[in-house]
């Protein structure tokens, strides 16, 4: 596999789901769940960047504070240019400096192999095609090389996951295609990636639609 093209990068970056709109209301509707331990576990498991990081939709940029010093570089990629325009806004604050790429994780413009570390945070649920882009983290991540995650899956709870499996289309036109349902980690492992689980939470950090959260790393298996 090689980077897709130019054009192939901009008409999937096209395709994201997003608005002015929620992208004004992404930090206040994170705000009690990143107070109540969403924040803390974005910090422990970025601890764990080393060398070139690729942060994909990285959104308005609730990662930034927490990056730790001395990364060789930090690529922050993001379609939806609402969000993207308040990360650069939130980069520039903070002091963070970091290559801004517009960019869906279906289509990376970078080489094979080119980044130590990748970074995706609540990510996976809204992703369009998501074997595909787990095609392509794999693709430019190098061996030996580490994706750290967050993200909200299916509940194993039969009753959860039977309303996730019911509330998906409503919740998905709320929330700018958000499937509360997805089944992240067995696609991650169907990928081609080996799954360590860090912390499973099933409690307020976000609504019981978009529970539970899971942390964890993947490596290429
Ligand atoms: C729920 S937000 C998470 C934002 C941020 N990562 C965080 O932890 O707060 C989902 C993000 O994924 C982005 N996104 C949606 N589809 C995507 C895709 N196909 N490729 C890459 N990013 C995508 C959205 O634009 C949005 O910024």
């Amino acid at each position: 596999m090689s980077a897709p093209d130019e054009v192939e990068v901009e008409r999937l970056a096209d395709r994201v789901h997003g608005s002015g709109l929620s992208a004004r209301l992404y930090d206040p509707f994170l705000w009690w769940g990143e107070k109540g331990g969403l924040s803390k576990k974005r910090e422990r498991l970025l601890q764990a960047a080393r060398g070139e990081v690729l942060e994909i939709g990285a959104g308005t940029g609730l990662n930034l504070a927490h990056y730790p010093s001395g990364l060789k570089r930090l690529v922050l990629t993001e379609p939806e240019e609402h969000k993207a325009a308040r990360l650069l806004k939130k980069a520039k604050e903070l002091g963070v400096e970091a290559e801004f790429v517009r960019a869906s994780a279906e289509a990376l413009p970078f080489d094979d192999e080119s980044f130590d570390t990748i970074v995706a945070t609540l990510v996976f649920c809204t992703v369009g095609e998501p074997e595909q882009a787990i095609a392509e983290l794999r693709r430019v991540l190098r061996p030996g090389g580490c994706w750290l995650f967050i993200e909200h899956i299916r509940s194993d709870r039969p009753a959860i996951g039977r309303i996730q499996d019911r509330i998906r289309r409503p919740w998905a036109s709320v929330a700018d295609g958000c499937q509360c349902n997805r089944r992240t980690i067995e696609m991650i492992e169907a990928g081609g990636f080996t799954v360590e689980l860090k912390s499973v939470a099933d409690k307020a950090l976000m609504p019981p639609v978009a529970r539970p959260i899971v942390a964890g790393t993947a490596r290429p298996g």
